[in-house]
């Protein structure tokens, strides 16, 4: 048996109680339709990509391989957080049990893990093509595009082990109530009967670490690629800083609630639950939107299928 099961004051910690968003009867009727819709949009727009990339001969190359991985981990990642938000939004008693929470704060870092070094692999990928156009193909060959995936899934694997089996062991007293809509660590820490300071610095320096390394190193890489087209010819740094600056926005909305959450831990406020919404809602929807609708390659291949439908149901 765990010890998280012990018995203490003859309680026993079977479940956790999420507080969850609070707000109107109408409020949360509102934020259930656009909870809904949204999380529809990611998955329609992200297993879109996936399909397409798949399908399309035209998009065999590194970035658009980058490209669908990174959208099915969007899937995963929102999958873990936003439909047990949109179900308990309208419920007043939140449970969520003790295999529950785990398993929630497991695949969120996991995923969360991946989807940052897929992240970089994505800026690296465009570095080479920018600044060393002539050894692309040589740089991102498919062997090494097929590391950084599998880097990406270990890396994942081992930042959310490495802090779980901290969590794993601790005897929850007192309180179970979770002031947020997800379960993570910060939130779990605080309510283990343990000296919580030893594992505040746990997850500061595997999360915050983490979050704040890869951060500073997308933004420089992305500074890096714009100097060098720069350097080149000053004409073409306009164009791309049109669509460098679609993938920087992106970036700074997905790091801030995790720096947020994880570089100062035991926040004083709430306000990192609603933070959280972005990374759960906002960044997997304008991943695809970015990736597709400003993308010439993608925008073709839209139209290709679409046409090629049209042939299938007129011939
Ligand atoms: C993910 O990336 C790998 C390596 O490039 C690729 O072989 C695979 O097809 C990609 N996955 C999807 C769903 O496109």
């Amino acid at each position: 048996m765990p010890k998280s099961m012990d018995r203490l004051n003859n309680s026993v910690v079977f479940e956790f109680v999420l507080l969850g968003l609070s707000g109107s009867w109408e409020t949360k009727v509102f934020l259930t339709l656009t909870f809904s819709l949204l999380y529809l949009g990611i998955i329609l727009g992200n297993f879109f990509i996936v399909f397409l990339v798949i399908a399309d001969s035209h998009l065999h190359s590194p970035m658009y391989f980058l490209l669908a991985n990174l959208s099915l981990i969007d899937v995963g990642l929102s999958t873990t957080a936003v439909p047990k938000m949109i179900s308990d939004l309208l419920i007043e008693y939140k449970a969520i049990s003790f295999q529950g929470c785990m398993t929630q704060i497991c695949f969120i870092h996991v995923m969360g893990g991946v989807e940052m070094v897929l992240l970089i692999a994505m800026a690296f990928d465009r570095y080479a093509a920018i600044c060393k156009p002539l050894h692309y193909l040589t740089i991102m060959s498919p062997k090494r595009c097929v590391l950084f995936v599998i880097l990406a899934w270990v890396t994942g694997v081992i930042h959310a082990m490495s802090q779980f089996s901290f969590v794993i062991n601790l005897s929850f007293c007192g309180s179970h109530k979770i002031d947020s809509f997800y379960c993570d660590f910060p939130r779990i820490i605080q309510l283990a009967c343990a000296d919580a300071t030893k594992f505040e610095f746990v997850i500061a320096a595997n999360s915050g670490f983490m979050t704040m390394a890869t951060f500073f190193l997308l933004l420089l890489s992305y500074v890096f690629i714009l100097v060098t087209v720069w350097k080149r010819s000053s004409g073409d740094l306009a164009k791309a800083l049109v669509t460098l600056s679609a993938h920087i926005t992106v970036v700074v909305l997905f790091f801030t609630p995790c720096m947020f959450l994880y570089v100062w831990p035991f926040p004083a406020t709430s306000l990192d639950k609603y933070l959280f919404i972005v990374d759960f809602a906002i960044t997997p929807v304008l991943n695809h939107v970015i990736y597709t609708l400003r993308n010439k390659d993608m925008k073709i291949a839209i139209k290709r299928f679409s046409k090629q439908k049209y042939y299938v149901r007129f011939c």
